[in-house]
């Protein structure tokens, strides 16, 4: 979490960067706190790695200004700040050995021999690397090279760090494992790190904040909680995790204050008590969404007692297995196919439930989340 009086170390200001007529990046303002783990969630094409480029200085922004650590560094050249890029490819030199990849940007800078030994080899053990230092690229798996350019990233101690998806290129066990070194040298080393990554699962373990991108926009910036408990727009809820949105009309003079009518059950569901209505209020403004996240949902056989939950009766038509967990996919009467996800605690599965059973579905409204249609 981002303590209160943190003042931005990394502070960009009303940035747009266009290519002709691609808007890569469409003014924007962002502050990244010192020791942050920030992490820069979208698709592909959404602007993530230009971004990235803005900072280092490799690209121009066409607008805006970018400070670092409270200095404009808008017009600065890349090696004139102190910020370092790992890209996605690695890059490292095949016809070098770890040791001299590790040591080409210091050895670049002049320092001294002696120094320079003891700097990359401080860069590799952090990174569990010292017993390979002598191996050509080429020689390594792609985690262990993963690794190396890590090593070679933080050995010039920059106060910035911008890691462009890292770990795309690994394993799904192998990157679950290297993220989590990824953190801990982050916290080891207290630089400040801005990572682009596909990965939801990888930002929210991550990070301290994300920021979910959209065609050069930023469209929700927040803690991982945050982004997932109180999603913006029906874009970044359904980018982060699974989620059941519902069409909804705003409350009539008919209906209790507390309920709206959904259209894509055909029945009237109780609301999320908001913080005050005022003009954000999307339920005041027309047609709106409920969204009701998977887990968040209960599966009975029977009906369920009112009044405390919602319910809707259907049918269970598809179950996924996934192990720890099974996602079961209830069509309703008006149609619509709800998922709901529920832990695995019975192996037998002699509590579980099964294909065509007749089901169902309730939550409670405190667990849902208002968004603009
Ligand atoms: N040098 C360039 N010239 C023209 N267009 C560019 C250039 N670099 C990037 N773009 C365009 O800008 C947009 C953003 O590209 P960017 O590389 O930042 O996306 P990204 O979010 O990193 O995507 P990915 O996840 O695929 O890496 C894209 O539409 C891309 O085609
Ligand atoms: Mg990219």
């Amino acid at each position: 979490m981002q303590p209160p009086d943190a003042r931005p170390f990394l502070s960009i200001r009303g940035v747009s960067k266009r290519f002709g007529d691609v808007v890569a990046l469409n003014d924007v303002s962002l502050d990244i706190c010192e020791g942050e783990f920030f992490s820069l969630l979208g698709g592909s094409g959404c602007g993530k790695t230009t971004l990235l480029r803005v900072l280092t200085g490799l690209e121009r922004p066409s607008t805006g200004k970018i400070f670092i650590d409270g200095q404009d560094m808008t017009s600065t050249p890349p090696h004139g700040r102190p910020v370092n890029m790992m890209f996605q490819s690695y890059a490292l030199f095949p016809h070098m050995n770890v040791f001299s990849n590790v040591g080409f940007g210091l050895r670049q800078e002049r320092i001294p021999k002696a120094e320079l030994a003891r700097r990359v080899e401080d860069a590799l053990a952090l990174v569990e690397m010292s017993d390979f230092a002598r191996r050509k690229p080429h020689q390594l798996s792609g985690g262990q090279r993963q690794r190396v350019a890590l090593a070679r990233a933080v050995v010039k101690r920059p106060k910035l760090l911008l890691l462009d998806e890292p770990l795309a290129a690994l394993d799904k066990k192998l990157r679950e494992r290297t993220a989590l070194e990824l953190k801990d040298i982050q916290e080891r080393v207290g630089i400040t790190f801005v990572l682009v990554t596909h990965d939801q699962e990888e930002a929210m373990n991550l990070s301290t904040r994300i920021a979910v991108m959209r065609q050069g926009n930023l469209e929700q910036v927040g803690t991982p909680r945050e982004v997932y408990e109180a999603p913006v727009s029906r874009f970044v809820a359904n980018f982060i995790g699974s989620i059941n949105l519902l069409e909804c009309s705003s409350p009539s003079g008919k209906d209790e204050a507390d309920h709206a009518y959904c259209e894509t059950l055909d029945v009237h569901l109780r609301l999320p008590r908001l913080n005050g209505k005022d003009a954000t209020d999307p339920t005041t403004r027309g047609p709106f969404l409920l969204g009701i996240r998977p887990e968040k949902m209960r599966l009975h056989r029977g009906r369920p007692e009112p009044p405390d939950a919602d319910s809707i009766h259907g049918r269970i038509e598809q179950i996924t297995y996934l192990g720890a967990q099974s996602t079961y996919h209830v069509r309703t009467a008006s149609g619509k196919l709800l998922q709901v996800t529920l832990p695995m605690v019975d192996t037998a599965n002699r509590d579980g439930f099964e294909l065509e059973q007749s089901v169902w579905v309730t939550w409670s409204a405190a667990s849902t989340v208002i968004l603009p249609s």
